[in-house]
């Protein structure tokens, strides 16, 4: 998820892979370390940002010197608290062996228990740890395997996304990387290679590289790399030649961080549901909670506090667990539940859902329902932020890190992780176990349905140019679709400063009503479910005032183009995933609205990525 770089060729390493690190900084991430070779194996690691690994470099640096070949890190935590002793390379007992890793290991807990059983000891918590003793093992039992050998049947073993680099100070002259779910790029020099995450600390020391696929590994040494795939069969490979800047590379080839991030999802969704999801089984394995599960299950009462986009992911979650569960559940935004004396007791289980984990509305909601006995549950994206560490039991959604100050992958995550949970406190109590299997097939089809929505980008952007002018927008959904009515309008607002408003379509005569004249556009989030013939009436009251319909509808729907023009379609799909599926053009909406305006969608005016006060 977070930064690799490695280096090896006639230059000294250390200060290079420094540079490369900081090239990775855009990324976000919590720790950096890097590990060298010169005779013996050299490393320096530190939580926080580079330049506290630069500081200990200036102090402790001169044992690096010489050393022309290494690997080093910047890390996103997904397993164990951003620390020094957490952060990456991770080393063998014999300190001989140094492995940098992005991604997850799924199996790393039983791998674990097995390694230590055997004697193994672990200076970290981290899920990453397993792989270097793992090698160091197989290494052991098989001298002639070497280090390639070794990385090779240690991958054997392992399920999860990876994108690895290996050293061995018993073959100095070589690194070994593999990948798969994790990317990673070979940057072609003049008698030395890089290998990175991705081609941002490449680019520039050479434009030619070669991109490994999933379940390919490489050894690179200084004079050439090859590349198999993990079950030893050599492949080809093309020289691709980069033809772009770095600010692009940085930002993947897109324009905003954000748009990086609309894209992002569908890898981010299988990512939430790595390891947790077993769809044939029925299962859902949530770690963070388990010991808790038959407490939340005995909950009264769920409430949920939460503030902005999160407050919105929340509300799908009050439907998914009343719904499947059949507990209540209240959804409150933090700042009020905090001021108006709320009533909680010890059989209340309160959730607390937090991109950043910082937020401090949230972290004063929180603290207000511990104090009034309540069980608190965190659901967070940054691993050993101030929520998190503060709550009870937890999960992580498993984002990665989100630049772009309106939050779009986070808020998918938040919804699969609500959904994996609903589905967790329905098990074997209000729905079956075929009902979950079912469920579970759903929200395991919504990554490559969101990759098709994606498809329709410049159909969307179309879209945006007629919107784009409005000075008001209305924003209507019921059922699962009404919070993300209500998130549609709030990426509008946030980066677009168009006035938007979200609604629960049946509230429209209520009131809104009365706003609507040819210079209100009405964006109607009008899929196939059990509303399906009512939203088609609103659509009619909109059209009958000369409001301009904007429509999100299912595939196939013929019915509504009889409405209007602008049709975005999604995929067909359950009712309880769709919001996973209706939010993503309205992200795109919104996105492209913004940048035709010229307004700066990563840093939109008077907001911060996280409110740290009242
Ligand atoms: C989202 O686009 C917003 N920038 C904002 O509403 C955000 O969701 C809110 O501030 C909560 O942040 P958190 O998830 O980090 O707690
Ligand atoms: N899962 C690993 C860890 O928590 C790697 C995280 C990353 O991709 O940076 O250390």
């Amino acid at each position: 998820m977070c930064g690799i770089i490695g280096y090896i060729g006639r230059r000294e390493a250390a200060p290079l892979l420094l540079n490369g690190l900081k090239r990775l900084e855009y990324r976000g991430y919590d720790s950096a370390g890097m590990a060298v070779l010169n005779g013996s194996m050299k490393m320096l690691k530190k939580k926080g940002s580079v330049s506290n690994l630069e500081e200990l470099l200036n102090v402790s640096g001169t044992v690096m010197l010489g050393a022309t070949v290494g690997i080093a890190h910047t890390r996103w935590a997904t397993h164990g608290d951003p620390s020094d002793r957490n952060a990456h390379p991770h080393m063998n007992v014999s300190d001989d062996i140094a492995l940098i890793h992005n991604g997850i290991i799924e199996n790393y807990s039983t791998l674990k228990q097995e390694l230590m059983a055997e004697g193994y000891e672990f200076e970290s918590d981290t899920d990453s740890e397993v792989l270097v003793h793992l090698i160091d093992r197989i290494w052991k039992n098989d001298l002639a395997l070497g280090l390639e050998g070794s990385v090779r049947h240690a991958l054997r073993h392992v399920d999860g996304a990876y994108g690895i680099c290996v050293v061995s100070s018993r073959e100095p002259d070589k690194i070994v990387v593999a990948r798969k779910g994790s990317p990673l790029v070979i940057g072609l020099g003049d008698g030395e290679f890089f290998i990175a995450s991705d081609a941002a600390p490449i680019v520039e020391h050479t434009n030619k590289v070669v991109y490994l696929s999933d379940g390919e590994m490489a050894v690179v040494t200084r004079d050439n790399y090859t590349v198999k795939t993990i079950e030893n069969v050599e492949q080809q490979k093309r020289v691709t030649e980069l033809d772009f800047s770095l600010e692009k590379i940085e930002k993947g080839g897109f324009e905003h961080f954000m748009l990086k991030e609309i894209f992002e999802q569908p890898e981010v969704m299988r990512d939430v549901m790595r390891g947790r999801v077993r769809v044939e089984e029925g299962l859902v394995q949530l770690g963070g909670i388990h010991d808790y599960l038959d407490r939340l299950k005995q909950a009264k009462r769920i409430v949920i506090c939460a503030c902005g986009t999160s407050w919105h992911a929340g509300l799908i979650g009050e439907y998914l667990i009343e719904e499947f569960a059949r507990i209540p559940v209240e959804v409150d935004y933090a700042s009020e539940f905090r001021y108006r004396n709320p009533i909680v007791s010890a059989d209340d289980v309160v959730i607390v859902i937090s991109q950043s984990g910082e937020t401090a509305d949230t972290l004063a909601a929180l603290r207000l329902a511990k104090e009034k006995g309540a069980m608190v549950m965190g659901i967070c994206n940054v691993v050993g932020s101030t929520i998190p560490r503060e709550t009870l039991c937890g999960m992580y959604t498993h984002a990665g890190p989100e630049v772009g100050v309106a939050s779009t992958k986070a808020f998918t995550a938040q919804v699969i992780v609500l959904f994996m949970l609903a589905m967790a406190l329905s098990k074997g109590r209000t729905i079956s176990h075929e009902e979950i299997r079912l469920n579970l097939r759903e929200l395991a089809d919504v990554p490559d349905k969101v990759a098709r929505i994606l498809e329709q980008n410049d159909a969307i952007k179309e879209i945006a140019v007629k919107l784009k002018d409005a000075r008001n927008a209305l924003y209507l959904g019921r059922g699962y679709n009404f919070p993300v009515a209500l998130e549609g309008a709030l990426k509008l607002k946030e980066i677009s400063y168009i006035h938007a408003e979200g609604y629960p379509a049946a509230e429209m005569k209520h009131g809104p009503i009365a706003l609507i004249d040819e210079d209100m556009p009405v964006i109607v989030i009008a899929t196939r479910d059990n509303t399906y013939a009512k939203i088609l009436s609103n659509i009619e009251e909109v059209r009958s005032r000369k409001g301009r319909v904007i429509a999100i509808a299912s595939e196939g729907d013929r019915e509504i183009e009889r409405l209007t023009k602008d049709v975005i379609y999604i995929p067909q799909a359950s009712a309880a995933v769709l919001p996973l599926l209706t939010v993503i053009p309205l992200q795109l909406l919104s996105y492209h609205v913004a940048t035709l305006r010229g307004c700066n969608v990563d840093r939109p005016r008077n907001l911060a990525k996280s409110v740290t006060v009242e």
